[in-house]
């Protein structure tokens, strides 16, 4: 496989190809139809989801040559579209706030500013990590927002909203990009997976989705890694869940859901002799113990009194459960009640330390197993 990295490789080039932000794009794509473009633009959100994809689409859109009338897409063929997929437009500037944070920076874009484009409608500037600015530069920027010329575009990115001067934020059209869902995340996996022509079932590709954390560059790399792994083993099989896990070392969440039924029966052989079960297939200890706690944190805020229904939704999604999974937490915390859950979640976070320097790694959470059946 010459391109690993998939998510420079499938990179979206056109507004359709954006998964998961709608609103945005249809907003965008509108504004640009009727051209009604704004002159600062604020794409805020978190890593991975979109941001410097879509602006880059948008300033390919704004300067595309061969445009129809009526439709938002770049045409992907016209000279400007090409100098921007390949990286060489003077007419698109960015700017890494990172690590082009000073006052001299924005100083010397301030100065480029004043040059008409040199062969398109915009100037188009991308600031990225904007919220890194320093406050001299982010004032000169300021200032600049107060007065751009008309020829002039900028698109702010932040992955750190809380951050940004609100005298910026108040200048900007603002686009709140949003974590993809698990089966948004799905649906695009899946489309790559046919491009690289892979053959990876669905429950494995709802566990990569679920590791991503909603983030489609982290989902895509995270493919990419289980796409060598297919390689290696001659890539004819088809890639299933079991084989994201062994590769992700990731604990089923089967065995927490089990391991938390011996605990709430307050089962403490049992589980002692489960939780060597799970030493003997080769599971690190504190990452068993981290998904453990994950799972009982969940179940904690769940139990919290007075959660709607798009609350619960919300931690759904965030628990990166599926429904099933999902229910069973329910049940498990409905029956271990807030103050037993509070517990054993302290005696495991206890033990997640003591587990790296116990001379037997098990032992600390042997002891906290113990404690836990005891418990209230
Ligand atoms: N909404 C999306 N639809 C399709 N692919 C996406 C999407 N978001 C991200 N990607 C993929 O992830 C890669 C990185 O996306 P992008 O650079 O746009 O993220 P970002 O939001 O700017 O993140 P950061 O805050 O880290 O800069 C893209 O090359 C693309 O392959
Ligand atoms: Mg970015
Ligand atoms: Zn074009």
């Amino acid at each position: 496989m010459e391109n690993l990295v998939l998510y420079r490789k499938y990179r979206p080039q056109v507004f359709a190809e954006v998964a998961g932000q709608d609103h945005i794009i249809q907003t965008l794509c509108n504004s640009i139809k009727s051209g009604r473009v704004s002159h600062a633009y604020l794409f805020s959100g978190p890593r991975g989801c979109g941001k410097t994809t879509t602006a880059r689409i948008m300033a390919k859109a704004l300067n595309c040559q061969d445009r129809k009338v009526g439709n938002c897409e770049p045409c992907g063929k016209c000279s400007s579209c090409l100098e921007i997929t390949n990286g060489n437009s003077l007419d698109l500037i960015e700017i890494d706030a990172a690590s082009h944070r000073g006052i001299d920076d924005i100083r010397e874009l301030r100065d480029g500013i004043k040059y008409v484009p040199s062969k398109s409608k915009y100037k188009v500037f991308i600031i990225d990590e904007c919220h890194q600015l320093s406050k001299d530069a982010a004032n000169a920027l300021l200032k600049t927002l107060e007065e751009p010329p008309a020829h002039a575009i900028f698109i702010l990115a932040t992955t750190e909203l809380h951050k940004m001067l609100p005298t910026i934020l108040s200048r900007c059209q603002r686009f709140d990009f949003r974590k993809l869902k698990i089966d948004e995340l799905v649906h695009r996996l899946k489309g790559l997976a046919e491009k690289e022509n892979v053959k990876i079932d669905k429950a494995a590709l709802e566990l990569v989705a679920i590791n991503a954390g909603g983030s489609v560059r982290d989902a895509e790399s995270l493919l990419g890694q289980v796409l060598v792994f297919s390689g290696i083993k001659g890539g004819k099989e088809t890639i299933k869940a079991g084989d994201i896990r062994d590769l992700l070392g990731i604990v089923e969440i089967k065995f927490i859901g089990d391991f938390i039924d011996l605990l709430t029966a307050k089962k403490a052989a049992e589980a002692i002799a489960f939780l060597n079960g799970i030493t003997d297939k080769g599971f690190d200890l504190q990452e068993f113990n981290k998904s453990a706690l994950n799972y009982l944190r969940h179940g904690l805020i769940m139990s919290l009194a007075g959660l709607s229904d798009s609350e619960s939704a919300g931690l759904l999604l965030a628990s990166g459960l599926t429904n099933e999974e999902f229910a069973r937490l329910k049940q498990q915390a409905s029956e271990l009640k807030i103050e037993r859950l509070r517990k054993i979640i302290e005696l495991f976070l206890g033990a997640q330390e003591k587990i790296r320097y116990s001379p037997i790694p098990q032992l600390p959470l042997e002891l906290a197993i113990i404690e836990a059946c005891d418990a209230v």
